[in-house]
């Protein structure tokens, strides 16, 4: 009986997270190893530098470029399981000291301290993720998206995934009234 009661409780709590996750932006689908060097080498992120993962599912992105180019992480997610998960694997990494997993919506997120930003989400979020990207980041600062483009915007590079799919790499100019912002203007609501 009370094996039976957890199990159906499971099974319904198990149902609510699957549903709420079919609500988010964008569904959780880890970057494999290679890829997320890929996507760390084409930002050159170099050492002291602030990256920052909107979305971080596990927090292998942010636990990479801490381990690899002795970077500081940002992991921003907004699932609370994935949160504790990349938590603890950033404990067990034993790279606690300079990458911090926060639980929160991205798209209220501070971005102003970031040098990379690594996207891996939906053409929907990247949408309502660019003017946020233009007028947090400082000129210079990289934006490297996985598989989605920006919207009308010109990458510097592309790379290419393990997969075969493209990584998107952008730099915020140093100018203010930027190029980068004319051209989102020209995107049309049919593109979508
Ligand atoms: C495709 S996964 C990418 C995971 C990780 N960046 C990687 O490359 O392995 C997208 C992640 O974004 C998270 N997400 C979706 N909407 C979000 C939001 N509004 N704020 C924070 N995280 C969000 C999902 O929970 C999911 O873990």
């Amino acid at each position: 009986m009370l094996i039976a009661a957890l199990g159906i409780s499971l099974g319904v709590l198990s149902a609510v997270w699957v549903g709420w996750n079919l609500t988010l932006d964008a569904l959780w689908q880890p970057t494999d190893r290679t890829t997320v060097r890929r996507i760390l080498f084409l930002a050159r992120v170099k050492e002291g530098e602030t990256v920052v993962d909107l979305g971080c599912g596990d927090g292998r992105v942010v636990i990479a470029a801490a381990r690899m180019f002795g970077a500081h992480g940002l992991g921003i997610e907004i699932d609370p399981l994935r949160v504790l998960w990349a938590r603890a694997w950033a404990r067990l990494s034993g790279v606690n000291g300079s990458v911090r997993i926060m639980r929160a919506d991205m798209y209220g997120a501070d971005l102003s301290h970031a040098d990379v930003v690594v996207l891996f989400l939906s053409p929907d979020a990247n949408y309502k993720l660019q003017d946020k990207l233009l007028h947090e980041l400082r000129p210079g600062a990289r934006i490297v998206s996985y598989y989605h483009p920006m919207w009308g915007w010109e990458p510097e590079e592309v790379g290419v995934a393990k997969s075969g799919y493209p990584i998107y790499l952008y730099r915020i100019p140093e100018k203010p009234g930027n190029e980068l912002h004319r051209r989102k203007q020209t995107v049309r609501q049919e593109d979508f």
